[in-house]
């Protein structure tokens, strides 16, 4: 009676912890959450439990294998185990074609349904009209997504944009600038708005760039600013107003091989006033740096929540710039006010798979 107990306590035991462990695995993955303290500690648990069990209960595993197979009998095999081997049935339950069906007909079912049932109910109502509260309902995860999981959004595209016509403008790679301490830049750090229109080297663009989104680690590669799943979603278009040696102009940023493309050359200094609403300052800035990002790149992996990570992903990249200009004595202002299509349409994206996100203004002071 014991015996059956305690084996009835480590079995539910058992389940419990092999469902928990595959849960928080689909959890973990579905976040994007490379090492999940819950998945590990029920993994772990789950295969103490087992050995602690294989070990009490191996001569019984034996027996009764070696009985499945039909080569031996032995005495400690339970009365209903013989019965079972009297009776011509081998004591591990067979498969019948009907259950072999049901399991087929299951799998298949699982499969549909995580492929075609939606990803969540659809808020009812956008509370006070605000899209950004239904947005970041709708993106918690939740059980479909957990279902839908292994099938992705699309693919994954390139993790670099690359303009094949044009002839890049290579950037120095000297990077041994040593400014502020990273204390005393965050400490003086502040949103400054009047540039003295003097231009800035290429020396300090390209140490600019670099910082933002440039490759600091080459062999994965990874980048200056963190990114959700290394996914790198941004693109940097310089806006070049006042840079020694290079033509006014919007230029796109290749961090591949830190070097410019040149997208368009013109002077577009009262356009850009004109479209982040009459902000002054872009007239003075010696760049204006436009954060896109091409969606997709987070998309095919986190589905809903890729929005929130793409806007983290530059909020980290705009922070590191404010720390770089401040460390190298230059004003900076971040942008957030600006007319979308007109951006967009000045860099040269389509807004919809690639659309600005950020602007940046950053200038000599006087
Ligand atoms: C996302 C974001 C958007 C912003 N947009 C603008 C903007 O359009 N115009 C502007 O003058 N400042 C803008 N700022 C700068 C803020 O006004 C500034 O950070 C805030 O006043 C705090 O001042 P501080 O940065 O000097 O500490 C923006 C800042 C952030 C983070």
């Amino acid at each position: 009676m014991w015996d059956r107990r305690f084996d009835l306590t480590i079995t539910s035991l058992l389940l419990l912890l092999l469902m928990t462990t595959a849960l928080s695995g689909l959890l973990a993955d579905y976040l994007g959450v490379p090492r999940s303290l819950y998945h590990r500690l029920s993994a772990y648990s789950l295969v103490i439990l087992a050995s602690w069990h294989i070990v009490l209960r191996h001569r019984q595993f034996w027996s009764r294998l070696k009985a499945a197979i039909g080569k031996s009998h032995k005495p400690w095999i339970r009365p209903e185990q013989t019965e079972h081997k009297a009776s011509g049935q081998s004591g591990l339950p067979a498969l019948s074609r009907r259950g072999l069906f049901l399991s087929g007909a299951a799998a298949a079912a699982g499969f549909f349904l995580g492929r075609w049932l939606p990803m969540g109910e659809q808020p009812s109502e956008l509370e006070g009209s605000d899209l950004g509260l239904a947005y970041h309902e709708w993106s918690k995860p939740n059980l479909w997504g957990l279902v839908r999981k292994p099938f992705h959004w699309g693919e994954q595209p390139p993790l670099y944009k690359d303009y094949p016509s044009g002839r890049p403008t290579a950037l120095p790679k000297d990077f041994r600038y040593r400014g502020l301490s990273v204390e005393e830049a965050i400490q003086r750090r502040r949103s400054l708005r009047d540039y003295s229109g003097r231009p800035l080297t290429m020396e300090q663009l390209s140490l600019l760039l670099h910082s933002g989104y440039g490759i600091t680690e080459p062999s994965y590669p990874l980048r200056a600013s963190p990114s959700a799943g290394a996914l790198y979603p941004l693109e940097t278009y310089p806006v070049v107003n006042s840079v020694a040696g290079l033509a006014r102009g919007v230029y796109h940023y290749r961090p591949k091989d830190h070097s410019l493309d040149l997208v368009k050359e013109g002077d577009f200094r009262s356009l850009l006033m004109t479209f982040t609403g009459g902000q002054d300052m872009v007239l003075q800035a010696s760049v204006v740096l436009v954060i896109t990002a091409i969606f997709q790149r987070t998309r095919w992996k986190y589905e809903d929540r890729a929005y929130r990570y793409v806007l983290l992903d530059a909020g980290h990249l705009g922070e590191n710039l404010y720390l770089e200009a401040t460390s190298m004595g230059l004003g900076v202002c971040g942008i957030g006010a600006f007319l979308d299509e007109q951006i967009n349409h000045l860099v040269g994206v389509d807004g919809k798979e690639e659309a600005t996100v950020y602007l940046v203004s950053i200038g000599t002071l006087a």
